[in-house]
């Protein structure tokens, strides 16, 4: 038998493997269908809050009246973050993009946390509450630190978006608004072993705590194949500025054989089961605001991607333009999704962690055969 034929079959990117069991989410794909614990995404959307979504990921159930009140107020009264902490992001680079800051801002609270080394799942839950709790204290610290303005206390009273806003604008939008970013939260919340959310099971298989799992998966995240495509989407509604050529831009792209950001996915090969509920409450902000113009040439782009490339928009395509119109700088895009996936990210640090087993694939090897190492002066 030659040599290469003996090659075992390779998924390269891991392409239809199916790595282990999870009953977090289930994504159908030949339905376009999407469930987080057996819930329909788009209802969830529309009947629950993000923090009613965060404990149903966290526990497997929705919450009661009483558990979503002590669900709230002990995400609530963990917002502040140390002195210390305030001190390094005030001396992070200005120009430093906003998801290396907020990595590093979750590696140093895992430096500060009271429980850091202990992996019980007891503690992973504690750590991962103080976490989405604390990680838009840094976003928006981050973020005002690198325009020159101070960061704003928390406020216990706020919802988890109200807060959010509050941190960084320094005060609450319309009601419209704060019902359009939640639903952003809820899309973004889980999505099953996609890239980041592997890192951070692969980093838990290790043993490793739930501060280095977190900090690998933002790493993960930043890629513009990966989450950076909602910053990407926006840089290219913006480059291309007017409906009229956005046919035209399109055509140079596709002369280019180059990636049009915002569309394809790995899974999806039919149409991502978010897009439409994320393009129904970004159409609503395009009203809000009164500028149809991101809405109109994403319109065009999404028919004439379906139409020549048979390629449908993923989350990020929608989502990008909806941030967009609320008001976000565009280096907040993939940290507002940071914000969101905690809740995907350690529901998968805490069942890895039940029945874990470390993972660790193989290669198949195709360098050169063992040889000798010639003396330096041979080479
Ligand atoms: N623009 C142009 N062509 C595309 C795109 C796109 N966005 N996406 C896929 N294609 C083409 C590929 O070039 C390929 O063509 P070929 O068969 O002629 O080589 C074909 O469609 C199949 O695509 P694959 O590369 O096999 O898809 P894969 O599953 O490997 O990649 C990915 C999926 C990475 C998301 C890809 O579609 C992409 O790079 N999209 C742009 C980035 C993006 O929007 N990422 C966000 C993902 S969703 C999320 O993270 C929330």
């Amino acid at each position: 038998m030659s040599e290469k034929s003996n090659t075992p079959e390779i998924k390269k990117g891991l392409v239809g493997v199916y790595a282990d069991v999870s009953t977090i989410s289930k994504v159908m794909p030949e339905t376009n269908s999407l469930t987080y614990g057996g819930y329909a995404v788009q209802d969830l959307c529309e009947s629950c809050s993000f923090e009613e979504v965060a404990y149903l990921l966290w526990h497997g159930e929705l919450p009661t009246a009483a558990q979503l009140e002590a669900f709230r107020r002990e995400e609530a009264a963990q917002r502040a973050i140390s002195p210390a902490l305030h001190r390094v992001i005030r001396e992070f680079p200005h120009d430093g993009h906003p998801m290396d800051a907020i990595r590093t801002a979750v590696s140093f609270m895992g430096l500060e946390d009271p429980e850091a080394g202990d992996v019980s799942d007891a503690a992973q839950r504690r750590k991962a509450m103080r976490l989405l709790a604390k990680i838009p204290t840094c976003i928006a610290a981050a973020h005002r630190a690198s325009k020159g303005l101070e960061p704003i206390e928390p406020n216990p009273a706020h919802s988890f978006g109200e807060n959010f806003f509050n941190l960084v604008f320094g005060k609450v939008p319309q009601p419209e608004v704060l019902k359009a970013f939640d639903v952003s939260l809820i899309l973004y919340a889980e999505h099953t072993f996609n890239a980041s959310t592997y890192t951070a099971r692969l980093v838990t298989s290790t043993g490793a705590d739930i501060h280095g799992a977190i900090t690998a998966a933002i790493a993960a995240l930043k890629g513009p194949l990966h989450g950076g495509a909602n910053e990407a989407v926006m840089h290219m509604l913006k480059e291309i500025g007017d409906p009229k050529i956005a046919r035209e831009w399109l055509q140079s792209r596709f002369d280019h054989k180059a990636l049009v950001m915002g569309f394809g996915h790995r899974v999806y090969k039919s149409g991502d089961s978010r897009v439409p509920t994320m393009r129904k409450y970004a159409e609503k902000m395009a009203e809000v605001v009164g500028d149809r113009t991101w809405m109109e040439i994403s319109r065009i782009l999404a028919d004439e991607m379906l139409t020549k490339k048979n390629i449908h928009p993923n989350l990020d395509f929608p989502a990008g333009p909806a941030y967009y119109l609320m008001g976000f700088d565009i280096p907040l895009f993939t940290p507002i999704f940071v914000a969101s996936r905690i809740t995907g990210w350690a529901a998968h640090v805490f069942e890895q962690g039940a029945d874990n087993r470390l993972i660790r694939p193989l290669s198949w090897y195709t360098g050169p055969e063992q040889r000798p190492v010639p003396a330096l002066d041979a080479r």
